[in-house]
């Protein structure tokens, strides 16, 4: 951490002199390559892409103030004190004390709330740790007068997110944001850090809409960290990162393209892989619910049926993504409503779209 972010050196501060607070919305997003397998401090072994969301987002702020004292911490989950999730963020904030070191000189009071209920079934460390990392980049700025241009503040914002979560490091960015190194899609492209992605794509990507189908709302089976634990013996881990190269350039070109059929083929083969991994590892996990099987078949039918854009994804977990065009958001809401929110969980959908990124609230 310190070769990329030196700790500027021992700062002390009087009593109060320094203070204020910030405050983030940022939002979640949805791997179209996924990030399956990592090592060290949070490095993928495959790069991945994906879409940043609009509506699924985590509202964080951090008030500090100086002390000389023993520094006091306050946590707030929706407006009350969680201690399950406040000894993650603590340890998160200890862990990255290298790289902001007037964090132990401050009082701190952090407040954060998710705008999707915490039982909908999706994963908030992306949202959560880049709201969090989006904080503490900016009290930097605003207490060492560092990361004036957009370009550094976004780019150790989204370094500072993937050692809190490594999908949180794509979520600094609208559009598409690419994380792990992948030369031959773009020369910026690198492990520790995410880059936007949104250059030369074709029109018809610039804006999808997301219909998050919820068959099951139970936390997650499996933990992030287990799941990518996986794949250090997995038999297919080799296999697994040049098809995840393979897929991700072809992926890169269909959306400068705007070849539609390559899209889909490319989005939904990651998602049945993601899942193909998981049920060949040791040990195994089945994450995929009959509903969720029911509406990948689904969907496949009302695409050969109607020739409609439609194209669904998976997170490590039973809910599908269904991505489509707004052209056809009548008739595919019609679809969706007819045919797919029977199978949900209590008949639960959450409507989202491609989002322009993290907005600073304070
Ligand atoms: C299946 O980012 O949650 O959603 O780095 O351990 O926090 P940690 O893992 P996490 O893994 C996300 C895995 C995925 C695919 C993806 O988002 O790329």
């Amino acid at each position: 951490m310190k070769d990329h972010y030196p700790n500027p050196g021992f700062l002390s501060f009087e009593e109060g002199k320094v203070n204020g607070k910030v405050h983030w919305k940022s939002p979640s997003n949805i791997a179209l390559v996924k990030y399956w397998g990592k090592y060290g401090m949070q490095f993928p072994k495959n790069a991945s892409l994906s879409m940043t969301l609009s509506k699924a987002n985590t509202q964080t702020s951090i008030e500090y103030y100086s002390t000389q004292k023993k520094p006091t911490r306050e946590f707030y989950f929706s407006g009350e004190e969680n201690d399950a999730f406040a000894s993650r963020v603590w340890k998160f904030i200890d862990s990255v004390e290298p790289v902001f070191p007037f964090i132990k000189h401050l009082n701190l009071k952090i407040e954060t709330s998710n705008s999707f209920p915490h039982s909908a079934g999706i994963a908030s460390s992306a949202s959560a740790m880049s709201a969090l990392a989006l904080c503490l980049v900016d009290m930097e700025k605003n207490i060492l007068g560092t990361l004036d241009n957009d370009y550094e503040f976004e780019k150790k914002a989204s370094y500072i997110a993937r050692l809190g979560s490594g999908s949180a490091c794509r979520s600094i960015y609208g559009g598409y944001g690419l994380w792990g190194q992948a030369k031959s899609v773009h020369l910026d492209s690198d492990n520790k850090f995410a880059i936007p992605y949104n250059e030369g794509i074709h029109p018809f990507f610039h804006y999808l809409k997301d219909a998050i189908l919820i068959v099951d709302d139970s936390q997650k089976e499996v933990s992030s960290s287990m799941g990518h634990s996986l794949m250090d013996d997995h038999p297919y881990s080799d296999d697994r990162v040049a098809q995840a190269d393979h897929n991700l350039l072809e992926l890169a070109q269909a959306l400068k393209a705007g070849d539609q059929n390559v899209f889909i083929k490319i989005v939904e083969n990651e998602a049945l892989s993601l899942h193909a991994l998981m049920m060949t590892s040791d040990p195994w996990f089945l994450l995929l619910k009959p509903n969720t099987l029911a509406i990948l078949n689904k969907i496949r039918q009302f695409r050969e049926k109607t020739g409609k854009f439609v194209a669904f994804t998976l997170d490590a977990g039973p809910n599908v993504h269904l991505l489509y065009s707004q052209n056809d958001e009548v008739e595919i809401q019609a679809f969706i409503n007819n045919e797919l929110r029977p199978l949900c969980f209590n008949q639960q959908i959450i409507f989202d779209e491609t989002g322009g990124g993290p907005q600073k609230i304070i």
